[in-house]
């Protein structure tokens, strides 16, 4: 079982969490290449998942993760929750609690949200991504993805390029990558930081992405996020691309053996090349997918106390 209560940042997490949760995930990529995909861990647990922002990746395998764990589930949210006659967040969590529910799954263009559910209730809390603040499983399921294509993260070099400014991956991922090790550079233009880039953490911010590639072991391309931009932060799509993007020229400048992983959704020709994100060797973005079943699996059993006697086959 996890020390902590809830998964509400990173940050809150030690280096031995981090292991632990990776190392159970490995568990469950097993689970998840077996006939019949389903263990009895998690049985008569329930889990309310409370999407209020749109999510294919995240809600997608969060719902099969708990079903696989043979979980109760609840979706809510958006238009089909009462929230929209305009009840509070906090009456809801109280109507729910009155039902017995063990977990909540939050997703909020809002952020600190996940934290007002957790103040409303016993039950465990997992942040699935607040406003421009945390993604902490989008960063546990990167970090999956890393540790097995690299298989360790001391010392390994790790370029975060694009919209950091709006980035609550990348607030969620950076702590995580220093806790663990590595090293990391952040890659964008002035217009795309935060207006203190070192309160993340990082070891290194510029705005030469040419220079910064040929040095890297992991290029991590984040998605220019449209609906946050504020103001014009780059003249056009064009012109980001040709600076930031992760083209098929720049293939040339990467270490033979680096990879590249974005958290999705891709907007194509803008963060990458569909020549980069589709590339057979260096593209990890469908391995994160499949780490983000496999870690969420990992999460939710950690959390809610599951027995390993229930998956061994
Ligand atoms: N990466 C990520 O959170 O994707 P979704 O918005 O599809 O869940």
């Amino acid at each position: 079982m996890l020390s902590k209560k809830h998964l509400l940042r990173t940050t809150d997490l030690t280096y031995d969490d981090f292991m632990q949760i990776l190392q159970t995930a490995v568990m469950f990529e097993e689970v998840n290449e077996r006939r019949i995909k389903k263990v009895p861990a998690l049985r008569g647990r329930t889990v309310v998942n409370m999407f209020f922002e749109p999510s294919t990746r995240t809600r997608g395998s969060f719902e099969l993760a708990e079903k696989r764990l043979s979980c109760d589930t609840m979706n809510m949210g958006g238009s089909t929750s009462s929230t929209v006659k305009g009840e509070s967040l906090k009456d809801t969590i109280l109507t729910l609690n009155a039902m017995k529910v063990d977990c909540y799954v939050v997703r909020s263009s809002h952020a600190g949200a996940p934290y007002q559910v957790a103040k409303y209730t016993d039950a465990c809390v997992i942040d699935a991504g607040d406003g421009k603040h945390q993604h902490p499983t989008q960063a546990l399921l990167d970090l999956y993805t890393i540790w097995r294509r690299k298989g360790g993260f001391d010392g390994l070099r790790v370029g975060i390029v694009g919209d950091i400014a709006h980035s609550r991956v990348c607030g969620s991922l950076v702590p995580a990558l220093k806790i663990l090790g590595a090293h990391v550079t952040l890659i964008a233009p002035q217009t795309l930081l935060p207006a203190r880039p070192d309160v993340l953490g990082a070891d290194a911010v510029t705005a030469d992405l040419d220079a910064a590639l040929p040095e890297l072991d992991v290029v991590y391309m984040l998605r220019v996020q449209m609906e946050r931009l504020e103001g014009a932060p780059f003249p056009s799509l064009r012109e980001y691309n040709m600076l930031f993007g992760l083209t098929r020229e720049r293939d040339a400048l990467m270490r033979p053996d680096a990879i590249i992983c974005h958290p999705g959704p891709i907007n194509r020709g803008v963060e990458l090349d569909s020549y980069m994100a589709d590339h057979p060797e260096r593209s990890v973005i469908l391995d994160q997918v499949y780490a983000g079943l496999c870690v969420r699996m990992s999460v939710l059993y950690l959390l809610l106390g599951g027995n390993e006697n229930d998956i061994t086959a």
